[in-house]
């Protein structure tokens, strides 16, 4: 069975539903005929200041989070990046290999340093994609399912791998990004021309998954759209219906023609009422089943635990023939 890697940051309190129609469900889905990796990137979270109480407690609320929507730990290895140390240390292997200028090309650090100046940005911000391409090539997936947001990240780590394969001798296979073009990228709800972030945009902006669902509702209700009164998809002249169409399509798994087509002739007004009713029926039995898995701590550790032990076989593996192809002295 093919495998599957992906990961999520732990750096919010809930995920939202640019994760999940972007990438989260996806995971859920390939569970079925695939050999899974999922896990929590706790290393990543902490190229921004994190509160460690915090950062401990939405470390926890992901994994309820994934469980809740349906990964299942007898199919899938979930697991915190933290606790698979081979991440940092093939990390630093493809350091070395990275050009600093291959670096500096990466559109994210440019967008998230350009807040506080590049001065302020740490020097983990600056590397992450390349712990990124550690993470994935480890595991040696053949798909990495994610978001529009993380192909030149992708596109770093096929690069790396073939340099290493090249100079050394083949030890990674090329993964290929498994991206569904249709939640590719979910826009804000206030600001459609942008994507939904949790850095980026205002909490109105932002379906939360763990959110009441009556202000979720809320949020779609007061989406923004245009001065025009057509329900047509059309990215480029309207994002903010077009990004709810995209919404409503996902959650139900109706097509975006038929959705044109039943609210022909009918205002901006019913199409947000309506998906609003749509979302509320989505959030709550997810809510629930999250809130119930965050009662039970002990079971979570216990599952990440179990995840963390496949994963190190596998990691640590991959390490070895790293480690020994690199050139380093293997202890006795
Ligand atoms: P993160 O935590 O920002 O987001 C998790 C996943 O959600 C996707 N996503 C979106 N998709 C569509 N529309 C949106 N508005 C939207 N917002 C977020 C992201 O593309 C991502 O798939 N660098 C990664 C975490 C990571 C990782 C990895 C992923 C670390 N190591 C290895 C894959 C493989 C990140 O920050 O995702």
């Amino acid at each position: 069975r093919p495998r599957v890697l992906s990961g999520i940051q732990p750096t919010a309190d809930s995920f939202h539903f640019g994760n999940y129609l972007g990438a989260l469900r996806q995971w859920v889905d390939l569970q079925e005929d695939h050999q899974p990796f999922f896990f929590i990137a706790d290393l990543h979270a902490i190229t921004v200041e994190q509160d460690p109480k915090v950062l401990r407690d939405r470390c926890l609320r992901a994994a309820a989070q994934l469980l809740a929507m349906g990964i299942d730990p007898e199919r899938s290895a979930i697991f915190i990046q933290s606790q698979v140390p081979a991440h940092a240390q093939l990390g630093w292997v493809l350091q070395c290999l990275t050009g600093f200028g291959e670096a500096r090309r990466m559109t994210q650090f440019k967008d998230k340093s350009a807040k506080g100046g590049e001065g302020s940005a740490s020097v983990g911000l600056f590397t992450y994609p390349v712990l990124q391409a550690a993470d994935i090539l480890l595991y040696r997936p053949h798909y990495v399912p994610v978001g529009e947001d993380q192909r030149q990240h992708l596109e770093l780590t096929r690069d790396l791998a073939q340099r290493f394969n090249h100079r050394y001798k083949k030890t990674f296979r090329l993964p290929e990004p498994y991206i569904l073009k249709a939640t590719a990228k979910i826009a804000d709800l206030q600001d459609p021309t942008a994507k939904m972030s949790k850095s980026a945009s205002s909490p109105a902006g932002i379906v939360e998954m763990l959110d009441e669902p009556r202000a979720s509702a809320k949020k779609i209700r007061s989406a923004v759209t245009d001065s025009d009164t057509v329900i047509r998809f059309d990215p480029e002249e309207k994002p903010g219906v077009s990004n709810l169409l995209t919404i409503y399509a996902a959650l139900t798994g109706r097509s975006v023609e038929a959705l044109e087509e039943d609210y022909s002739g009918r205002g901006y007004g019913d199409l947000k009422k309506e998906l609003a009713e749509v979302v509320v029926d989505f959030v709550t039995p997810f809510r629930e089943r999250t809130l119930a898995l965050l009662e039970d701590r002990t079971h979570l550790t216990e599952v990440l635990r179990r995840g963390a032990d496949l994963a190190n076989e596998v990691a640590e593996a991959t390490l070895r023939d790293v480690y020994e192809r690199v050139g380093f002295v293997t202890a006795g």
